[in-house]
């Protein structure tokens, strides 16, 4: 049973993109990280493959969590919540962690908290430096995101002062990278390149930058640079990679820096976070501490690793909900791709308000008083529910398929079966090997057959 603590003991799962994290914090201590990534089977398409990434978090989930519990020595029944990423993110891969997660959760009797992913990334750097200031301005720039949020409290107001109109920081990084024939992804090369060039050396659009908004658009900028090489090479002369390196980053850092600043300003904020991918950047880094120091304000950069996605930022999160006291959301809980990030935990799931009771197909358990009863029952956490209230849910709700198993079902269609035996094996952590499939895997057989609730009724019992 979980209990009311400032320092909850959380797991974290995290696969919106290539990454498949698990991150196990206690409070706002860093246990473990473990981070498996897909992104060599990527690296030949020159980006992220959702359908590939997909499958490697199913062969990496049960492996990495395996992992990240036995290097922190937690014994999963200490845990006082499971935590995943419920969006947004790469539909496919974000049902991976959420299917996982559900199993987990369920299999341990734990609250589980569908959290947002973008707030993921600001609540990480406590971590590291210490409860945030708030309110505080974050930026986050990453090969899927670059957004400027007003962040007054991580664990439930969550704002977006800005965001990309088009290719996101690290996409343009990756697709430069390309043109001037570095690897992907092109965040790191491309860094190191320019550390031999002149940032001075090509002047490259800042688009945006006085437009009194506090959005970006960084496809006219690679274009730019494509545009440039492209003349250079149709001319027969050699591409200065170093200088392109440079000036291209540059004008990244340049309107990144500039408007962050801004948004601040504008929000009289004083504190600024910096997270995702780009945040490794040792320009946009050093350019951030120079420009927030003249105008006066605090800036926070979690180290490298912390910065691209990981559990631990998950788990970070997950834990100053579960101090705030929060209520978990329910094991209907969907994976949202373009979860708003607004929603920093997700509420929904199970059944919509309103829908009718489909009693009639039950001969068993219809009427009133069972519709009385699942009903209040929905209402409470899962965590608040005995065994065979629990049970009765599940039975209820798993006919449902649309809420109850959604995701998992169109996973499955997606991707195959075999994430029924990856995800068996989390079950097997409570020797319920066997059941897996029927709690994730939505499968027809086990739409709430009676064998099925006998047995678990008497687990429960
Ligand atoms: O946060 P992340 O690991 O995954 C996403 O959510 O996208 O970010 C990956 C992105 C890639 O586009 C990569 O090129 C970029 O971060 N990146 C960098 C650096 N290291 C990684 N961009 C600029 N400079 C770096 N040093
Ligand atoms: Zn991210």
């Amino acid at each position: 049973m979980s209990r009311p603590t400032d320092e909850p003991l959380v797991l974290g799962i995290e696969t919106s993109c290539d990454e498949t994290g698990v991150g196990i914090v206690r409070g706002r201590e860093l246990l473990v990280d473990e981070v498996a990534s897909s992104m060599d089977q990527h690296a030949r398409f020159g980006g992220v493959v959702p359908e590939v990434a997909s499958r490697a978090h199913l062969e990496a989930m049960v492996p990495v969590l395996e992992r990240a519990l036995a290097k922190a020595a937690v014994d999963p029944a200490d845990l006082d919540a499971v935590a995943v990423t419920a969006g947004p993110g790469l539909a496919g891969a974000l049902m991976v962690g959420v299917a996982a997660a559900k199993a987990f959760a369920y299999a341990l009797g734990k609250p589980l908290y569908g959290v947002n992913h973008l707030a993921a990334h600001v609540a990480v750097d406590q971590l590291e430096h210490g409860s945030l200031p708030d309110p505080c301005v974050a930026l986050l720039v990453s090969g899927g995101h670059s957004s400027l949020l007003l962040v007054p409290d991580v664990t439930g107001e969550v704002t977006s002062l800005g965001a990309t109109i088009d290719d996101a920081a690290g996409e343009a990084y990756d697709k430069v990278a390309r043109v001037l024939g570095l690897p992907f992804p092109g965040g790191p090369p491309i860094d190191k390149a320019a550390r031999e060039g002149a940032p001075d050396a090509i002047r490259f659009p800042r688009a945006k930058l006085h437009d009194g908004t506090l959005d970006f658009s960084f496809a006219g900028l690679k274009t730019a640079v494509a545009r440039w090489v492209e003349a250079r090479t149709d001319a027969g002369e050699p591409v200065p990679v170093a200088d392109v390196a440079a000036s291209f980053q540059e004008a990244v850092a340049d309107v990144l820096t500039r408007k962050a600043v801004t948004a601040c300003r504008q929000h009289g904020v004083t504190d600024l976070v910096i997270g995702g991918g780009v945040a490794a950047n040792s320009r946009l880094r050093a350019l951030a501490v120079d420009r927030c120091a003249a105008a006066g304000i605090r800036v926070r950069v979690p180290r490298p690793g912390l910065c691209t996605d990981n559990g631990a930022m998950v788990a970070a999160l997950g834990a100053s909900i579960v101090a705030s006291g929060r209520a978990p959301s329910t094991l209907g809980l969907p994976a949202d791709s373009s979860l708003p990030v607004t929603e920093v935990v997700v509420r929904l799931g199970g059944l919509p308000a309103g829908e009718p009771a489909q009693d009639d197909h039950d001969p068993g358990s219809d009427g009133a008083h069972h519709r009385h009863r699942r009903d209040a029952l929905e209402d409470r956490n899962d965590d608040e529910l005995d065994g065979v209230q629990r049970l009765f849910l599940l039975g209820r709700r798993s006919r449902y398929r649309g809420h109850w198993f959604g995701g998992e079902r169109r996973l499955h269609d997606r991707i195959g079966g075999s994430h029924h035996r990856h995800l068996g094996r989390l079950f097997g952590l409570r020797g319920r090997r066997g059941r897996a499939g029927h709690v994730v895997g939505g499968d027809e057989r086990l739409q709430v057959g009676r064998e099925l609730r006998d047995e678990l009724a008497a687990d429960f019992r």
